[in-house]
């Protein structure tokens, strides 16, 4: 019979997992993983009441999560995990514009519209900015076919599948872009904002001695025909919060400006009051 010990116990483990694995990648990944969480354990010499709190704080996670939230990506969001992911996935360095965190309020299906498109269905006193860019390859050829999914907050710093009063798809749409690669729409400077803190992982950044903001930015997923499709944001200047962000994904080249526009033809081509504010980016993609 085994005698298992601490100094044999996590040899054994990794050796019951890994022989008969169903594929190499899948006895490398939980090999691995069962080795860090041992030395884990060891390295912290963890108590039975703390391992105990461990296992109704994940509890208490898993409860939290349903069709609308999911409090399992913002823990690996808070933790850095999902940033690690996105670094080994997309190192810094390579072609293309830089990607950063999906994040929980991402939703499938958003309407599609043309570019130029209003996107705001509700006004409650945001700052309306008029979003332009164009959709390139990775050495900057315009591609044709591209769409944009943009979701953002409005000025209550609330995605609208987190405020019961918000119309459907206010701050979210798919944009077409045109066959130059170039798009434009009409949405609302996005505000900083919190990470939901009613839930175990606000207790565990409370906890932490740390704060729950992410600096203003607006999500886009960018896809064209034969492209990697990109997961970023793009970031407010001087927002307060580029230095903390709770969930660790900014990147300097993902910052820009919201700058005043005097352009009256600007203006009466998208129905806008002068002055206006503008915001402009342009995506890279990296070829499949
Ligand atoms: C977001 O930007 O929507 C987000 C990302 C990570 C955690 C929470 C929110
Ligand atoms: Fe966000």
């Amino acid at each position: 019979m085994k005698d298992f010990t601490l100094e044999n116990l996590t040899d054994a483990v990794v050796e019951a997992y890994t022989t008969n694995a169903a594929s190499p990648r899948q006895a490398q990944i939980i090999g691995s993983l069962v080795r860090h969480l041992h030395a884990f354990a060891k390295d912290v010499e963890l108590t039975e009441a703390e391992w105990f709190e461990g296992i109704q704080f994940l509890t208490a996670t898993g409860k939290k999560c349903d069709d609308k939230r999911q409090e399992f990506i913002l823990l690996s969001d808070t933790l850095g995990l999902s940033m690690v992911v996105d670094a080994i996935n997309h190192p810094k360095g390579g072609l293309g514009t830089e990607s950063t965190v999906l994040g929980p309020f991402y939703v499938e299906g958003s309407p599609i519209v043309e570019s130029g498109a209003n996107i705001i269905k509700r006004d409650i006193g945001g700052e309306v900015v008029l979003v332009t860019g164009k959709v390139t390859d990775a050495a900057g050829k315009p591609l044709a076919g591209a769409t944009l999914e943009v979701w953002q907050t409005a000025n209550n710093q609330l995605y609208d599948v987190q405020d019961p009063d918000a119309p459907e798809w206010n701050l979210r749409a798919t944009i077409k872009a045109k066959d130059d690669g170039a798009f434009s729409f009409v949405s609302e400077k996005p505000t900083s904002y919190p990470v939901p803190t009613d839930g175990p992982v606000g207790q565990l950044l409370a906890a932490g001695g740390r704060h729950a903001f992410r600096p203003a930015h607006l999500h886009f997923m960018v896809k064209a025909p034969g492209h990697e499709t990109l997961t970023t944001h793009i970031f407010a200047d001087g927002d307060p919060y580029l230095d903390s962000d709770a969930v660790f994904a900014t990147k300097a080249a993902l910052v820009a400006k919201f700058e005043l526009s005097e352009d009256a033809t600007l203006a009466a081509k998208y129905g806008l009051k002068v002055p206006f504010t503008t915001m402009h980016y342009e995506f890279g993609l990296t070829a499949q």
